[in-house]
């Protein structure tokens, strides 16, 4: 028996089932070692008590590396990620699919799928508001407290998220009663019907007894924003929390995000592939790429001022009322495979602009000004001068 990876190209791709099995004892062995770490009954607190870079900021990821270690390969979903999501500030992370996105979140949130799931090196550092931590060294418990309560998360399917034979109202009241445990029935049914008000649900008495399927999919995209606002968190991820909607109702859930960012002063992660969404919403921009970020900047320095060929590729892939075009632009070529990443840029083999330089080792990440960096060998030619600082 033998396992093909990637159209079953031969040599670098092909591995036999012995390798295979050699591969996964290998793994087991390092993951092993994680865990045994991570399950030890008493975890010094000095050991993911932490400080922020920069007061202001509620999450610093600090050059994140979340790998899978699969029997086929060790597979860097993150490869060295780091930025900053201020205080009462939209931070949106965007690429194609498979580039690292919900693996950044999910490592924020410890729900990396373990044990072949692990972050290997770098830390996330989270301002709960009462003190400073690294999630990732965090012990299980304690980040069990601080999930849904400080950190919650708004999922793309709504559908799946819900369970189908609960009332909403008994939903929505289960995350409210368990965050907050001196609550009484009525006072938390009070603060449901509030919530549910909050994110535009008109009839919210109504809603409260209703059960999942007699609602449509933007009602409960509408009820999950809900159960992700009930306990006031420090930081909402909202994980393509459009892309399962049709385009009418993710206009109006953008409407709500935007309102509820006002109002509720907390910070928001913004997961998606789709630019328009970013631009709609976003303070500040990380785009990623293979497992790394390529650029970063303000929502004005990436869109009026893209400095690598693939934020400029996302750019012309997205259509622009009013402009007309032939065809819409797509980036030729696909994502490398994840398990053997060449040693120099990643996006080299789609790249138009690639240089023969382009072949050295992979490009650093200079800064363009205060807020604006990029990975790629040839930002020079397309950084305008003006837009600089
Ligand atoms: N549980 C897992 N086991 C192995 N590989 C995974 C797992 N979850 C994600 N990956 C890989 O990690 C990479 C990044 O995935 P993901 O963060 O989900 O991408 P996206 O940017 O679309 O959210 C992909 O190559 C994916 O195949
Ligand atoms: S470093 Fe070269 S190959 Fe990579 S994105 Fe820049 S121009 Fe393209
Ligand atoms: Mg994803």
């Amino acid at each position: 028996m033998a396992i093909f990876i990637k159209n079953g190209a031969k040599d670098a791709n092909y591995i036999s089932a012995k390798e295979s099995r050699r591969i996964s004892k290998e793994n087991r062995k390092i993951t092993n070692g994680y865990e045994k770490k991570r399950n030890r009954k008493v975890i010094p607190k000095a050991e993911y008590v932490t400080k922020m870079k920069n007061p202001n900021n509620v999450v610093e990821f600090d050059n994140l590396h979340t790998y899978f270690f699969s029997d086929v390969g060790v597979v860097k979903s993150v490869n060295g990620v780091s930025f900053d999501i201020p205080k009462g500030k939209t931070v949106g992370v965007v690429g194609e699919s498979g580039c690292g996105k919900s693996v950044t979140s999910l490592s924020l949130m410890q729900l990396v799928q373990r044990p072949q799931g692990q972050v290997v090196e770098g830390a996330i550092r989270f301002n709960t508001g009462n003190e400073v931590v690294d999630v990732t060294k965090m012990p299980t418990a304690k980040m069990q407290k601080l999930r849904g309560n400080k950190l919650s998360m708004i999922f793309q399917e709504p559908m799946t998220s819900l369970n189908p034979v609960f009332r909403i109202g008994l939903q929505v009241d289960e995350v409210i009663a368990l965050h907050y445990p001196q609550m009484n029935k009525e006072d938390i049914k009070k603060r449901t019907i509030e919530m549910l008000e909050l994110v535009g649900i008109a009839n919210s008495e109504g809603v409260y007894k209703m059960y999942p399927h007699e609602l449509s999919g933007g009602m409960r995209q509408r009820v999950m924003i809900a159960m992700g606002l009930a306990c006031d968190p420090e930081l909402i991820i909202a994980d393509e929390p459009t892309t399962a909607l049709d385009v009418t109702i993710q206009a109006q859930i953008l409407d709500l995000l935007r309102d509820l960012k006002v109002r509720i002063n907390s910070s928001i992660m913004l997961i998606t592939h789709d630019l328009g969404v970013i631009a709609e919403m976003a303070d500040y921009v990380v785009v990623m790429y293979a497992g790394r970020i390529v650029e970063k900047g303000t929502v004005a320095e990436i869109f009026s001022n893209p400095c690598h060929p693939y934020t400029i590729g996302l750019m012309n892939s997205k259509p622009a009322v009013g402009k007309k075009v032939g065809r819409l632009y797509s980036i030729p070529g696909k994502v490398p495979n994840p398990i053997n990443m060449p040693d120099y840029c990643y996006f080299k083999d789609r790249c138009e602009m690639c240089l023969e330089v382009c072949a050295g080792i992979y490009p650093e990440l200079v800064q363009l000004s205060p807020t604006h960096f990029v990975s790629c060998y040839r930002h020079y030619d397309i950084f305008r001068e003006e837009d600089k600082g």
